[in-house]
Formats: structure tokens, C-alpha cells, sequence
């Protein structure tokens, strides 16, 4: 969306009536003002146009020959709220301009009306067309600024980081990125690719630590017929595959130091030579590598070479990990809970500000993955329309959060005779075992006698033993 075809665009106007001769001069006057302006005589029709154009405006008269006005206002409303919608009113009464304005109509006419009363009407609904339309470009304009598809963030930290990516990823430099386990790093090279000349190319991604040597050898640089035992075609490498692309190095100092070697004269050189093969091809890939250990160590430690970290290291980028940008961690959540409320088909599910903050005060040593993985297993257990509260955190964030981490650490006292204290023991299981199933299902005896197979008839038992039973529901 460039920033003036919004505003040139002129307002729309969808004029909905069975009386031709109303609709025709309701047209002329429109026009003449410079709306472009939609008509048709029925509801259903109406209703295609909406789907279609998506006009900013709707006049409708309230009687229509195959729809009530009202019905077709609460359609439009469904389909296209920002819609505003004016509705016709035939004998001026209040009762149905009351309800037309309930039913979420912007504003109504009675008829009959004057050109002036109606180029007044629909001037001011333009007005606020053009006022919603303003704001959302400002918005646009804002968000543009550091935004990447899908990457959620507004602390300083992170920000500082998208500036750089911004910066950095038209360019060809090489791009290195360092950060705890879950911090994105993955995520941050792909933008990196995707805000690139290279998008249309492809990623080509390739963790260092997950193949042995002689395997990863062959995955980058490709292999001929009768290289080594098993090759029984010739394979090309992945860095021959990436070619025009961007190549991306997962956990880098896991590969081995001869490795390393090779690698650095490919980026050289850039050009390759299959195992096996004699011939050199070129390749053409915008490097970007990370690890998740701090790479000057990793250097000391003799797990990376100096000279291949200064070639891969151009441009360096230290995610910050989560709970240095704790102020982020709302709107991560939001994030996912929008995410998985949809994968998981549950309608209308919020945070309550209780929860936010205890999700806040977490560490999060597994960073934003962790996040995700808590609130998926959040939405997973939820109740569409729910809110969720401090009461559906997983055990572990308020035991972690908590201070001190502190817990009923023993369920028993070695002071007891050995009985008691097992009997004691067990009812002290029995209970916290009891709520926390119950709770992770709602209540819902059936489904938490399924999830810890025993049968309904034990659960009730234990939970009139435990005077338990207000919270059920069978
Ligand atoms: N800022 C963010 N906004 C939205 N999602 C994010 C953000 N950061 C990370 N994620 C999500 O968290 C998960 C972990 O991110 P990613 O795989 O990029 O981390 P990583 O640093 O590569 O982790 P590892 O070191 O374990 O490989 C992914 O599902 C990713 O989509
Ligand atoms: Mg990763």
C-alpha cells in the first residue's frame, strides 16, 4: 500500500433501496460530490457487494423486498465491521432508528429527506472514513519503522536488533548471530533472508551439530559417484543448491576444526569442489551463521577458528535472551495465545493482567521458546472464551517466579512411625494430584479419569474423602 493511493481513493458509497427514483437521485447527488457509488434494489444483492468492493459506506432503507434493513445492517456488520452503515428510515419512528443505532448503524435518515440533509449526512461519514483510513497508514507507517513479519517485540534490546537487520540484510555482508538456545536466531536469518535482493532464492539452513563430519562435508559440498562408500549417485551440496540464496550455518563452532578449514577457503574462494570431484564450481550465498555460545569463548576454547569467525562476522548480532527484555514477554504471549487459540480452535481467549505479570516475572531460562511452549500448553487446556488466569499457569512459572523457588519440598516427617507417615504421605499426593487434574480439565471428571487411568468411580471416592467435590462437574 503506497502512502497516497489511500487517500486519493475516493470514499464509496453502496446505496440499498427498491425505489428506483430515490435511488437514482440519491446517485446523481453522490456522485456529483465525487463518491464512487454502488446500487442495488435487494438485500442479497447488497450483500455481494459488500463481499465484493467492500464499500466504505452502506445507505439502506430499512424495508426491503427480500430482507428486513435491520438484518442486512447486522450482516454487513459481521462481515465487514468497519462498514459504515446508514440506514433509510421509512416513517421516522423512534423505535427503529433507536434499534437501527443499537444494531450498530452509524447514523439515520428519515425519509423524505432533502440533497442537502443527505450530502450533509454522508459528508460526515466520509470524514470518519477517511480519518480511520489516515490512522491506519500512521500505523503502517509506524509499524514499518523495525517490523518484521511474525517477530514480536518493542523493548529497546530487541529493537536495536531489528535496526540492524534492516540495516544489514539488503546488503551482502555476512551476519553472525549469537544467543542463548530460544533466543530467534533462526528467526532473525530468516528475516534477514526475506528483507533481502535474495528472497526469491532460497534458505538453505543446516545445523552443524546435528551430522557427523564426513556427512556434513558431503551435505555442503556435494559428493560424485563412488566418492566413499554409499555414494551411489552423484549428490549436489547444499551450498550449490542455495546458490543465488542465502546459506545459513546452525551452531557453527560444532563443526570440526579441518571442516572449518575448508569452509573458510570456500568463502574465499568462493567456489567448491565436490568430494570425490575434480572440477570447481562456483557458488554465489550470502553467509549467515549463529551459535548459541559466546563466539570470542568459543574461540579461546579452540572450537572455532579466529580467521573463519572474522570472515562470518562482518556484521555481529547478540540476541538478547528473554529476561534481559522482560517487557516484551506480554506481547510475545498475546502473540501466541492469538497463534494457538486458532491451531487449537478455541474462540475468544484473553490473559488477564494477573497472568501477564506472573508470566513477566518468570525467567524463562528456555527464552521465547519456552514462552511458546507454556502458552501453547496453556491453550491447550483451555475452554474456548476463557480467561485465563494465575490459576491456569503451568506449577513450574509460580514455583520458578516465586522467590526462593520455595515448595512443600518433603511430603513426609522422618520423625513418624513409618505407617503414618506413608499414610500422610499418600493423602498429601492423593489431594494435590487430585486438584491439579481436576483443574487441568476443567473439572470435568470424565476426561481427567481418561488422562490418569483410573476409573470415574475412584475419582469420586477420593474427592468425597478429600471434601473436594465442589469444583466438579461430570
Ligand atoms: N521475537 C520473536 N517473536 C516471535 N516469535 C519468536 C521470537 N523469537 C523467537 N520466536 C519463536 O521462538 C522459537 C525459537 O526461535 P528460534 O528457533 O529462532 O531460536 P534459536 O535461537 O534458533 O534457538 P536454538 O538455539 O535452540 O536453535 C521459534 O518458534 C520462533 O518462531
Ligand atoms: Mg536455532
Amino acid at each position: 500500500m503506497s502512502d497516497t493511493s489511500d487517500n486519493a481513493l475516493p470514499v464509496s458509497v453502496l446505496i440499498v433501496d427498491d425505489e428506483e427514483l430515490l435511488v437514482k437521485s440519491c446517485s446523481q447527488i453522490l456522485s456529483s460530490e465525487g463518491y464512487a457509488v454502488y446500487s442495488e434494489g435487494r438485500g442479497r444483492n447488497a450483500l455481494d457487494v459488500v463481499r465484493r468492493h467492500h464499500p466504505d459506506v452502506v445507505l439502506t432503507d430499512l424495508m426491503l423486498p427480500d430482507m428486513d434493513g435491520l438484518a442486512l445492517l447486522k450482516e454487513i456488520k459481521k462481515q465487514a465491521p468497519e462498514t459504515l452503515v446508514v440506514m433509510i428510515t421509512g416513517f421516522a419512528t423512534v423505535d427503529s432508528s433507536v434499534e437501527a443505532i443499537r444494531a450498530g448503524a452509524y447514523d439515520y435518515i428519515p425519509k423524505p429527506f432533502t440533497a442537502t440533509q443527505l450530502r450533509i449526512l454522508i459528508g460526515r461519514a466520509a470524514q470518519q472514513v477517511r480519518l480511520v483510513r489516515d490512522n491506519a497508514q500512521l500505523r503502517d507507517q509506524l509499524k514499518r519503522q523495525y517490523s518484521f513479519e511474525n517477530i514480536v517485540g518493542t523493548s529497546d534490546a530487541i529493537q536495536k536488533v531489528f535496526s540492524v537487520v534492516s540495516r544489514v540484510a539488503p546488503t551482502d555482508a555476512s551476519v553472525f548471530i549469537s544467543g542463548e538456545s530460544g533466543t530467534g536466531k533462526e528467526l532473525i536469518a530468516r528475516a534477514i533472508h526475506t528483507n533481502s535482493r535474495r528472497s526469491p532464492r532460497p534458505f538453505m539452513a543446516i545445523n552443524c551439530a546435528a551430522l557427523p563430519d564426513h556427512l556434513l562435508e558431503s551435505e555442503l559440498f556435494g559428493h560424485e559417484k563412488g566418492a566413499f562408500t554409499g555414494a551411489d549417485v552423484q549428490r549436489r551440496g547444499l551450498l550449490e543448491v542455495a546458490s543465488g540464496g542465502t546459506f545459513f550455518m546452525d551452531e557453527i563452532s560444532e563443526m570440526s576444526m579441518e571442516l572449518q578449514a575448508k569452509l573458510l577457503r570456500v568463502i574465499q574462494e568462493r567456489r567448491i569442489r565436490r568430494v570425490g570431484g575434480e572440477s570447481e564450481i562456483p557458488i554465489d550465498v550470502r553467509w549467515v551463521s549463529a551459535t548459541n555460545r559466546d563466539p570470542e569463548q568459543a574461540v579461546r576454547d579452540g572450537a572455532l577458528r579466529q580467521d573463519l569467525l572474522y570472515r562470518l562476522n562482518v556484521v555481529p548480532i547478540r540476541l538478547p535472551a528473554l529476561r534481559q527484555r522482560k517487557e516484551d514477554i506480554p506481547a510475545l504471549a498475546q502473540h501466541f495465545l492469538r497463534r494457538f487459540a486458532q491451531e487449537y480452535d478455541r474462540d475468544n481467549l484473553r490473559f488477564s493482567a494477573e497472568a501477564l505479570r506472573e508470566l513477566a516475572e518468570y525467567d524463562f531460562p528456555g527464552n521465547v521458546r519456552e514462552l511458546q511452549n507454556v502458552v501453547e500448553r496453556i491453550v491447550s487446556m483451555c475452554l474456548p472464551g476463557q480467561e485465563i488466569g494465575p490459576d491456569d499457569m503451568p506449577e513450574e512459572l509460580s514455583q520458578r517466579a516465586s522467590a526462593g523457588g520455595a515448595r512443600p519440598m518433603s511430603i513426609f516427617n522422618a520423625d513418624q512411625p513409618f505407617h503414618d507417615a506413608k499414610t500422610d504421605a499418600i493423602t498429601v499426593f492423593e489431594k494435590e494430584y487430585l486438584q491439579d487434574l481436576l483443574k487441568r480439565h476443567n473439572g470435568n471428571i470424565s476426561q481427567a479419569a481418561r488422562t490418569a487411568g483410573i476409573d470415574r468411580k475412584t475419582i469420586h471416592r477420593m474427592l468425597s474423602k478429600y471434601n473436594l467435590e465442589s469444583r466438579i462437574r461430570d
